[in-house]
C-alpha cells in the first residue's frame, strides 16, 4: 500500500490548478462529484487543437482534416475505455443531460401512450427530469423506491418492471450517496420483459473499469469532465439501438449511428482534450493493450481512491453529531463519495468555513435532489458532500477533519432552527 501511496503522491504535480494557494492554504479539491481537476497534458491537447487544427469537420484542407482524426480518433479511444465495440458506439453531447434530455424526446415520438418507463428515487435529477417530462405524451412513469440505508428497492424493481415497460433508466453509482446499483441485476429482469436499458454511469465512470459490452446496456451516459477531462458528453448506444430511435437532427448531418444524436459543431478542442485525459488514465496501468492498461489503471486509481475514502469515513464516523448518509457498513462497495449532516450547522456554512481553508467541498442536494428529499434534507438546506480523486491525499483527509472537527466544537456558523 506504501508504494501505492508514494506513486499517486507523485502524480499531484501533474495537476496545475493544485498547485494553488487559498490564504495560506494549499487547494485540497474535494468536489471530484461536481467535476475533477485536469492535467497538464489535457490542457496542452485543448490548446494545441487550437494552434495546429482549428477548423469544422468534413473540409478539403489539412486543419479539417486534423480535425476529423482528432474527432474519429477520440471515439475510438473512448470506445476502448468503456470496452465498446468500436467508435460506431459512441456520440459526443454538449453533457450527460442534453444527451439524456434528445435520448427522451426520441423515445417520447416512438413509444406509444401507455407505455412505460422505470426511473428511481436515488438517481440525479438528470436521469429523471428528461423521463418525467414524458408523461405529457402519455406515457406512464414509474419510480422504484429508495431504502432509507441508500439501497435501491429491488423487488420494488421486479415489481415495477412489466411487459409495458419500454426502458429502465437508472444510475450506476449516486452522486449523492456513492451507493452502486446492481445494474447486471436488473439487466436480467428487463431481458424477462424485452425492455431497454439506460445507464447513467457519470459517477461511475470516474472510479471504477468498465464494460459496457459484458454489462449488456442498450445506452451508457457519462461526462469526461467526472474522469479528468473538458466539459463534455458520451453516450454509449449499443448495435442499432440508437439508428432504431427517430432521433430529432437537420437533414444535412448524417442520419445514422453514432452522429445521427449530434446536432451542430461538436467542441473540437474539448474532445481533444477527452482523448488526452484517458491517455492521462492509461498512464497508472500496465498490460499489453489499451484497453487492459486503461482496465488495470482504473484498478489501481480505484484502490487509492478506496483508501483514502475508507480513511475518511472511519473518521467522520467517530464525531457524535455528524451523521453519513447511505450505506453505513464500509464494507458495502461504494464509489468514493460521502455525503453528510451536521446537526445544527447548515451546509452552506460547512462548506464557507472550509472554503476559506483551501478545502473544496459541495453543498446542497448536487442535482440529487430526490434522494435528498427522500433522505429528509432539502428543506434543511441539504448536504455537505466530499469526493474522493486520484490527487486527493491523506493529508487533505487530516485537515478536512481537523476542519470539520473545528467549526463543531466551536460551532461556527448559525444553527439550524
Ligand atoms: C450521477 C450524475 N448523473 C448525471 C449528471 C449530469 O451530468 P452533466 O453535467 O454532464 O449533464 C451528473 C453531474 O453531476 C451526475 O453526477
Amino acid at each position: 500500500m506504501n508504494r501505492l501511496f508514494e506513486k499517486m503522491l507523485s502524480r499531484r504535480d501533474d495537476f496545475p490548478s493544485l498547485k494553488q494557494e487559498i490564504n495560506g492554504y494549499p487547494l485540497a479539491y474535494f468536489d471530484g462529484p461536481g467535476g475533477t481537476q485536469v492535467p497538464q497534458s489535457v490542457i496542452n491537447a485543448v490548446s494545441d487543437y487550437y494552434y495546429t487544427s482549428n477548423a469544422n469537420f468534413h473540409g478539403n484542407f489539412i486543419t479539417s482534416r486534423r480535425t476529423d482524426q482528432v474527432v474519429e480518433g477520440t471515439r475510438k479511444k473512448i470506445a476502448a475505455f468503456l470496452g465498446a465495440d468500436g467508435p460506431e458506439n459512441i456520440s459526443y453531447g454538449h453533457n450527460m443531460t442534453t444527451l439524456n434530455f434528445s435520448l427522451s424526446r426520441a423515445f417520447g415520438s416512438w413509444l406509444n401512450p401507455g407505455d412505460e418507463i422505470v426511473i428511481t428515487q436515488l438517481d440525479h435529477e438528470a436521469n429523471r427530469g428528461p423521463w418525467l417530462a414524458l408523461r405529457e405524451n402519455g406515457i406512464v412513469v414509474r419510480e422504484v423506491a429508495l431504502l432509507p440505508d441508500g439501497l435501491l428497492d429491488y423487488n420494488d424493481f421486479e415489481n415495477k418492471i412489466n411487459e409495458k415497460t419500454r426502458l429502465v433508466a437508472m444510475g450506476y453509482s449516486s452522486n449523492v450517496t456513492g451507493t452502486i446499483n446492481n445494474v447486471p441485476l436488473v439487466r436480467k429482469m428487463t431481458y424477462k420483459t424485452g425492455a431497454m436499458l439506460l445507464v447513467d454511469a457519470v459517477h461511475y465512470v470516474p472510479h471504477f473499469p468498465l464494460d459496457v459490452t459484458a454489462l449488456g446496456v442498450d445506452f451508457l451516459l457519462c461526462s469526461a469532465y467526472k474522469f479528468y477531462g473538458p466539459h463534455i458528453g458520451i453516450l454509449y448506444s449499443n448495435g442499432e439501438n440508437l439508428n432504431r430511435l427517430p432521433t430529432f437532427n437537420l437533414r444535412t448531418q448524417l442520419q445514422h449511428a453514432p452522429y445521427c444524436i449530434e446536432t451542430g459543431t461538436l467542441n473540437h478542442a474539448a474532445i481533444a482534450g477527452v482523448n488526452a485525459a484517458i491517455d492521462y488514465i492509461e498512464t497508472f496501468g500496465e498490460g499489453d493493450s489499451a484497453r487492459s492498461r486503461m482496465v488495470s489503471a482504473m484498478k489501481e486509481i480505484n484502490r487509492y481512491e478506496d483508501a483514502v475514502y475508507k480513511n475518511i469515513f472511519k473518521k467522520l464516523k467517530t464525531i457524535e453529531t455528524l451523521t453519513i448518509i447511505g450505506p453505513s457498513d464500509i464494507k458495502v462497495k461504494k464509489a468514493p463519495t460521502i455525503s453528510f449532516d451536521i446537526a445544527g450547522i447548515n451546509p452552506s456554512d460547512v462548506c464557507n468555513y472550509l472554503g476559506e481553508q483551501g478545502i473544496c467541498a459541495w453543498n446542497g442536494h448536487f442535482y440529487g435532489i430526490r434522494p435528498t428529499e427522500i433522505f429528509g434534507y432539502l428543506e434543511k438546506g441539504g448536504l455537505t458532500r466530499v469526493g474522493v480523486s486520484v490527487y486527493n491525499t491523506m493529508e487533505e483527509v487530516d485537515r478536512l477533519i481537523a476542519a470539520v472537527t473545528t467549526l463543531i466544537s466551536g460551532r461556527q456558523g448559525p444553527l439550524r432552527d
